[in-house]
């Protein structure tokens, strides 16, 4: 009979793991709602560049999936559950609304960068936080924020000036 301890659910401080739950939380609520949003503008996009802008959209949605995974993973292997149900979800995300219906590409372009800017607030905010909290918890939003800066370059660059 082996002498592992199986009982204990998680090797955190139960404190650390629920402040940092806290922070990383959003993060996935605020990336799932970009995955929601990504796919709306995915759907709905129209105007010259279609095809280069529709499989854009699809490329940051899959990431944005990546996202949540890895934040809500951050938090069970942590020992705490996830709250990311679809109430939740619509009832705790930052992200603002998508304009309904088939947009031209510079206003779906414009307006996933605005979703994306929101997911940015909460994953800097938690990077800032979890500084103080957990050093891996941090690691994990630092990940994201590169990627999602490199997503809303690719975005932006569609509509900027220069
Ligand atoms: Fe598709």
């Amino acid at each position: 009979m082996s002498d592992v301890v199986t009982t204990i659910k998680s090797s955190s401080n139960p404190d650390v793991a629920a402040a940092a739950a806290q922070f990383l939380s959003q993060v996935v609520i605020d990336s799932q709602a970009l995955v929601i949003n990504g796919k709306q503008a995915h759907w709905h996009v129209r105007g010259a560049n279609f095809i280069a802008v529709h499989e854009l959209f699809d490329e940051v949605v899959e990431r944005a999936e990546g996202y949540s995974d890895d934040a809500a993973e951050r938090v069970v292997a942590l020992g705490l559950p996830i709250d990311a149900r679809i109430g939740t979800v619509a009832a705790k995300t930052t992200l603002p609304e998508l304009p309904a219906g088939f947009q031209p590409a510079d206003v779906m372009i414009a307006s996933l960068v605005a979703s994306i800017d929101a997911v940015l607030v909460s994953v800097n905010k938690a990077i800032k936080e979890l500084g103080e909290i957990d050093a891996a918890s941090q690691d994990v939003v630092i990940q994201i924020a590169r990627s999602l800066e490199k997503d809303r370059w690719f975005l932006f660059a569609h509509v900027a000036a220069v």
